[in-house]
């Protein structure tokens, strides 16, 4: 999971300028994104988990075993944030603001892209290496883990909350 959880973090540290929704609205008069949504944050947090990802096969390689390919680390690096994008968007159409809290959404919305685009393009990556127990420790993980990036973010003054 390495290779979705760095762009997040990565998208909060290189993220601002140009909206990707271009500061356009959607019908319902909300943003279609909105401002926390941005080029540079996206195409930077996927580079970034795809340079990370490029170390841990690496790492791998020298350890003796192989997990990821370059096909996984696209997926997961660019599912993560797709899934982010996503989660958004429905997060505008149920009016709430940029930052706001989402429960369950805000947590999860990375696994659920990371895991779509890897069972779209490489189904039998997930089913290898996806197995029950790993899907367990990814759910109890993941918000875990999500908590702890964020109040070290806003501990560091890159977020303006700590969620
Ligand atoms: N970020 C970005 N581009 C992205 C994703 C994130 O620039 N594609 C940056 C933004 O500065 C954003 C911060 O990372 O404010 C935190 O990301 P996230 O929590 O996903 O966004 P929120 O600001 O909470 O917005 P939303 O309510 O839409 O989740
Ligand atoms: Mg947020």
């Amino acid at each position: 999971m390495i290779p979705a959880y760095v762009p997040n973090p990565v998208a909060v540290i290189v993220g601002g300028g140009t909206p990707i929704d271009l500061g356009k609205h959607y019908r319902d008069g909300r943003r279609v994104l909105g401002d926390g949504k941005t080029y540079r944050g996206l195409f930077g947090g996927i580079l970034g988990g795809i340079l990370v990802g490029i170390l841990l096969i690496w790492i791998e390689g020298m350890l003796g075993f192989s997990i990821h390919t370059l096909l996984s680390v696209v997926l997961l690096a660019s599912g993560a944030l797709i899934g982010d994008l996503v989660k958004s968007f429905f997060k505008r159409r149920l009016n709430k603001k940029r930052g706001e809290k989402w429960l369950i959404a805000d947590q999860y919305d990375l696994v659920a892209g990371a895991f779509a685009m890897v069972a779209l393009f490489d189904l039998p990556w997930l089913t290898a290496h996806v197995t029950l127990a790993v899907a367990l420790w990814i759910i109890i993980a993941t918000p875990l883990l999500h908590r702890g990036a964020n109040i070290i973010g806003y501990l560091a003054g890159m977020k303006d909350v700590p969620w």
